[in-house]
């Protein structure tokens, strides 16, 4: 099962995402955790990378989907992927719609999280990630045990550096003007696309896409 998920920064990819791949059984591809990955690692990709993420712009369509294209080569992810940030403009749902054919496979669903302006910006204002394995927790939603510690592996939680207020403002721009266009673009294509009320909790949230997936 292909699907992608939609949403504004902070509407809960990340967090659906993670537990869809692991429910369905199937990988997820996060570009932005693929970009941030290469930062880290100051590879080629990463120093190119860097400063569209501290801007908060996005990173041009070519790369992402070179990104994809070498995701794609993986057996893992013959079954299906769960596409969790990408594709963010047109060029890249017609050149994912490119790639998907040309492997003779196809999306089966788009998933748009909606969430009140007020309350991304809460959730990404209280967003803390484990710089060891990625964790992801919410100082007001989603709290760790341990304040500062990762439950998982006991790592030290960071703020990403693109969390910070002005980049979040503008992430949030560039969602309006390149990405939520693809809602109507989606309308207007043959794949379904489930709109999912995003501002309940994560489990609720969950079952509710399960659901609609299944049925
Ligand atoms: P990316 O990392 O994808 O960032 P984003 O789209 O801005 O999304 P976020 O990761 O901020 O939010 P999310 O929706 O995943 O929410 P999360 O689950 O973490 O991309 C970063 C950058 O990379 C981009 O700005 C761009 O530069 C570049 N990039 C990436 N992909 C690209 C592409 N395709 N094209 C071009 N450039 C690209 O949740 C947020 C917080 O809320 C967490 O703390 C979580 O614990 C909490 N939370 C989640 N759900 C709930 C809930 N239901 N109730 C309470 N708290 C919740």
């Amino acid at each position: 099962m292909n699907l992608i998920l939609l949403g504004a920064p902070g509407a809960g990819k990340g967090t659906q995402g993670a537990l869809l791949a692991e429910r369905l059984g199937i990988p997820k591809l996060a570009t932005g955790d693929v970009l941030r990955e290469a930062v880290r690692a100051g590879t080629e990709l990463g120093l190119m990378a860097r400063k569209f993420l501290d801007a908060g712009e996005l990173v041009p369509d070519e790369v992402i989907l070179g990104i994809v294209r070498e995701a794609l080569t993986a057996p893992a992810t013959e079954r299906g992927v769960i596409f969790d940030g990408v594709v963010r403009t047109e060029p890249q749902a017609e050149g994912l719609n490119t790639i998907l054919r040309g492997m003779g496979r196809t999306l089966d669903a788009v998933i748009l999280i909606e969430v009140d302006e007020e309350t991304l910006v809460r959730r990404i204002s209280g967003r803390r990630s484990c710089a060891e394995c990625g964790a992801v927790y919410n100082v007001y939603f989603e709290p760790p045990r341990a304040e500062g510690v990762c439950d998982v592996c006991g790592g030290a939680l960071v703020t990403r550096t693109d969390d910070a207020e002005a980049t979040v403002r503008r992430r949030l721009e560039v969602y309006r003007a390149s990405t939520a266009p693809l809602i109507d673009y989606y309308q207007a294509s043959a794949v379904p696309l489930i709109r999912v009320d995003g501002n309940r909790p994560v489990d609720e949230v969950q079952n509710d896409l399960l659901g609609r997936l299944t049925n």
